[in-house]
């Protein structure tokens, strides 16, 4: 009993603890501290983007060491790893949004933000074209920065390859608004199945939601929506209940290609108990409308085309460059034979370029384009650039000692000792070792309150799905949400899904 009341103290202290906490956090970013203005003498660091890339350069960056000024057409940061639970409504889409302009005021020195896109980089006179494509725009809408020091973390778009209708027909799921747009479409798409005296043969194709692509997006939001599916719309729709179908189609022979074998399996069998049907081996030729044409290949080798109707379809194929990408490319001849994105060099420099890093999907570094990646390199180009101010800093110091010894010879050997010790400083922190990305493991969400995770455990990895994994996923991505209000948030959307049930209304 003494224990148990013990516990019941403890518990108690954290939880008054935690309410303390998260009173202090709203009030100090109600009430910031006054801001160190920006200094128009320093060098002109210009960051692209506001993902998780720029987000993590901003987040450990020592502003007051430049002028810091952020582009960007998005003016929050988005947390894409529970952008899938927006779909379906299990978390509200402005509980995963951090504004910019919270991150920035939260600095010790201010830094400038343009919402605006870079339309162009001219790397020979180090500006960059901005152009404001929001709906309301002022007399300027376009204009030139010019910048010292440039990070390109622009991220990339969507991939089609250039398959028909694609574009037109489908939904992507990127950004809040590809999330916003497949929630109201599914809802559409139920509603419309229930249209009086609806054909049973239509009232299939409506019901039937279609995923191309099976990597982690693909997978992940299968499983949300067979959860929508099977935990508030059939209790509130049952007539339509028979026919509401997800099926997940993939070109390769099986989904989830970055996880082990042991977890694709895992991840498969728990998709057939969801009746979730994965076409593998199945590549999608040309959209339509109201149906995809796709090439499966049977096990015997022979090819056969296939009409499969859908009333939604999402399209996860992954990334492509984007056009500012691909004009920066065009400009720099040693760029030429890079596919994928910005070749950079171990401290992400751009190759072939001057005063240019690049970080996130947008650079090729050697590495996965994930989040996980994105914000270590982000991390690692504030780390480089605060020591580089500080290098900078160290070095003005050394060259006003040395002038000194000259005019003040009495004071020599007490001069020589601080521009020794200066210049042991200035080695240590020149010392920068180059970028290495430490691989913490993948998560994925595969529906029914089951996760799979391939975690980073001493030297080895960890492989494991199910129930225990899945509230590890929850604690893990909780924990990782960018500021305490977005945890509050986060984990009241779950808490009002559990007891209330996902809202169905259609915006
Ligand atoms: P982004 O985060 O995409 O940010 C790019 C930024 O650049 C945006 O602010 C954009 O508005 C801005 N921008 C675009 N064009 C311009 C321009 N012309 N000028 C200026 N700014 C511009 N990874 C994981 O590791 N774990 C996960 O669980 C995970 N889940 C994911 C779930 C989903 C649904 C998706 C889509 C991705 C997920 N990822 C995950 C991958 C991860 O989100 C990306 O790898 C990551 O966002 C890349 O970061 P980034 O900074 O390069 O680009
Ligand atoms: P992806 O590139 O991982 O997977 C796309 C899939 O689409 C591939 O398996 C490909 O074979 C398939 N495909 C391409 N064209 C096709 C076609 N015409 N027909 C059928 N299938 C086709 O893309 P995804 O899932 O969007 O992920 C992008 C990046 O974001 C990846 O690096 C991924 O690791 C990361 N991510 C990580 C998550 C996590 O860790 N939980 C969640 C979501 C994304």
């Amino acid at each position: 009993f003494r224990y148990f009341r013990w516990a019941w103290r403890l518990t108690y202290l954290y939880v008054l603890g935690s309410i303390g906490y998260v009173i202090y956090d709203g009030y100090s970013s109600r009430h910031p501290d006054i801001q160190f203005q920006p200094d128009p003498s320093k060098k002109n660091l210009v960051v692209l983007g506001t993902g998780w890339g720029s987000v993590a350069l901003l987040k450990k960056l020592d502003t007051e060491n430049y002028n810091v000024i952020v582009v960007s057409p998005r003016n929050y940061f988005l947390f894409t790893p529970l952008l899938p639970s927006c779909t379906t409504g299990n978390i509200e889409h402005r509980s995963i949004m951090e504004p910019v302009r919270q991150i920035l005021r939260s600095k010790k020195a201010s830094a400038m933000y343009y919402e605006a896109e870079c339309t162009h980089i001219d790397a020979e006179r180090k500006v960059i074209k901005i152009s404001d494509n929001s709906d309301i725009k002022g007399d300027v809408n376009m204009t030139e920065v010019p910048y010292d020091m440039l990070v390109v973390g622009v991220g990339a778009e969507n991939a089609t390859f250039g398959i028909p209708g694609v574009r037109e027909n489908s939904c992507f799921l990127k950004e809040i608004k590809d999330a916003q747009a497949i929630r109201t479409k599914i809802m559409d798409c139920v509603e419309t199945a229930g249209f009086k005296n609806q054909k049973p043969e239509e009232v299939s194709r409506l019901m039937h939601m279609v995923v191309v692509g099976g990597g982690p997006t693909g997978v992940e939001f299968a499983g949300e929506l067979r959860d929508f599916f099977d935990e508030d719309i059939k209790k509130l729709v049952p007539q339509i209940a028979d026919s509401f179908k997800v099926t997940l189609v993939e070109a390769l022979p099986n989904v989830l290609p970055m996880f082990s074998k042991q977890l694709i399996d895992y991840t498969e069998s728990t998709f057939k108990e969801e009746h979730i049907e994965i076409m593998t081996k199945t590549m999608v030729k040309n959209v339509t409308d109201k149906y995809i044409e796709a090439e499966i290949t049977r096990p015997d080798g022979k090819k056969e085309l296939t009409r499969i109707p859908y009333g939604l379809l999402v399209w996860a194929t992954g990334n492509a460059l984007r056009p500012l990408v691909k004009d920066l490319m065009s400009q720099i001849p040693a760029q030429k034979d890079s596919r994928r994105g910005l070749a950079v060099n171990e401290y992400l420099v751009v190759q072939g370029a001057r005063d240019i890093w690049a970080v996130g999907d947008c650079a090729v570094a050697g590495y996965a384009p994930t989040a996980q990646v994105a914000s270590q390199e982000g991390a690692f180009l504030a780390r480089l650039f605060n020591n580089m101010a500080k290098t900078e800093a160290l070095e003005a110091k050394v060259h006003e000692l040395s002038s000194t010894l000259n005019v003040q010879p009495g004071n020599s050997a007490q001069i020589v000792q601080e521009i020794e010790s200066t210049e042991r400083q200035l080695r240590r922190i020149k010392d920068i070792k180059p970028f290495h990305y430490s691989h913490q493991g993948s998560l994925a969400y595969i529906g029914s309150e089951k996760a799979v995770a391939d975690v980073a455990w001493l030297n080895g990895n960890i492989a494991s799905g199910g129930k225990l994994t899945y509230l590890f996923w929850r604690s893990a991505y909780l924990s990782m949400c960018f500021s305490t209000r977005n945890r509050v948030l986060v984990a009241l959307d779950w808490i009002k899904a559990k007891v209330y049930g996902r809202d169905v209304s259609r915006e």
